[in-house]
């Protein structure tokens, strides 16, 4: 009996790659995921740290026996995400107890700064998911680094926050989740906010099932919100790092992408004239497909929401200004 080479599966055009750059606590478990949940055949991770990424890579391995059909693979050497399809970029500064995300735009930029260009050099045409903080500086910043059209590049923005926020509206409405349909938008940050204008209920708008069940007030409304925002916070607080949730809601997105789905989601991207806002890149509901980043779902927004939009912008420009974007 012959087989084929062990090489056949790397070389093979309909073998999907997906690189995850960064071995961190948010790459690998990125990783896990999409291996379990088998959207790409080929995941492989970068790391500078070579013994922690050949760590991360063989521990993986070690579990391909109970996941779909996959193979993974670690190095320290860039050249392992040549041809990727989807590049997703973890790695950067790691925020502290207390620090917020934009705290973190210094360092993460100057990484960017270096390692853009060396992976768009090895993988021209894969789309970019970002997924470093703080999310909406870097991918504006990645962007213009990287030159690529900017349907290509975008990052993972509030779809985290979206799912935090949907988790626990259906708590409190005793709903199932995926029948809970409600948006974080903005920054992914302290200035996001909840477009309670656009959520429903199982198709019921959100104000409408609140009157009739009695289940919530604006006050109730509120507060959840404020829990979304700090969610982050208080995770850090207890165990120093949010990883789970992010690499679930990071392989949503990519799933979206690789399958083609046009799905609707909240990545960060660059917006040009989105109800007035332009130049910036942030949250709003998008269409994910297979080129990346379409058309952005325009709400008819109260003039709250318009205005926490435009602040939200402002804020996250003035931050990538800083840093000479
Ligand atoms: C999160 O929201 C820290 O951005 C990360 O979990």
């Amino acid at each position: 009996m012959t087989l084929a080479s062990a090489d056949a599966a790397t070389t093979t055009p309909a073998v999907s790659t997906l690189a995850i750059v960064g071995a961190g606590s948010v790459g690998s478990t990125l990783a896990y995921a999409a291996l379990i949940r088998g959207v790409a055949r080929r995941v492989v991770l970068y790391d500078l740290n070579g013994a922690k990424v050949g760590a991360e890579a063989l521990d993986l391995a070690h579990g391909m026996a109970f996941m779909p059909m996959g193979a993974v693979e670690g190095s320290d050497d860039i050249g392992i995400c040549a041809g990727a399809d989807m590049v997703v970029v973890t790695a950067g500064a790691k925020q502290q107890p207390g620090q917020t995300r934009l705290e973190l735009a210094d360092r993460t930029i100057t990484l960017m700064r270096t390692l853009v260009p060396q992976l768009v050099a090895v993988a021209p045409d894969a789309l970019y998911l970002m997924v470093t903080n703080p999310v909406d500086v870097v991918t504006y910043a990645a962007l213009k680094i990287s030159g690529l059209p900017p349907r290509q590049m975008f990052g993972s923005g509030t779809v985290l926050d979206t799912s935090r926020l949907r988790y626990l509206l259906s708590e409190r409405c005793r709903i199932a989740v995926r029948n809970v349909h409600a948006y974080i938008v903005g920054e992914h940050g302290d200035s996001e906010f909840a477009l309670w204008s656009a959520a429903n209920i199982g198709g019921v708008p959100l104000r409408e099932f609140a009157a009739a069940t009695g289940t919530l007030t604006d006050a109730d409304l509120a507060e959840i919100a404020d829990e979304v925002k700090n969610s982050a916070y208080r995770i850090i607080d207890g165990k120093g790092a949010t990883n789970h949730a992010i690499g679930l809601a990071g392989v949503r997105i990519i799933q979206a992408a690789l399958r083609a789905e046009r799905a609707i989601l909240p990545v960060s991207s660059l917006l040009d004239d989105y109800l007035g806002v332009s130049d910036v890149c942030l949250s709003v509901p998008s269409v994910v497909d297979r080129d990346g980043v379409g058309e952005r779902l325009e709400f008819n927004l109260d003039s709250s929401e318009l205005a926490n939009l435009r602040a939200s912008a402002d804020e996250i420009r003035a931050a990538a200004r800083q840093f000479g974007f």
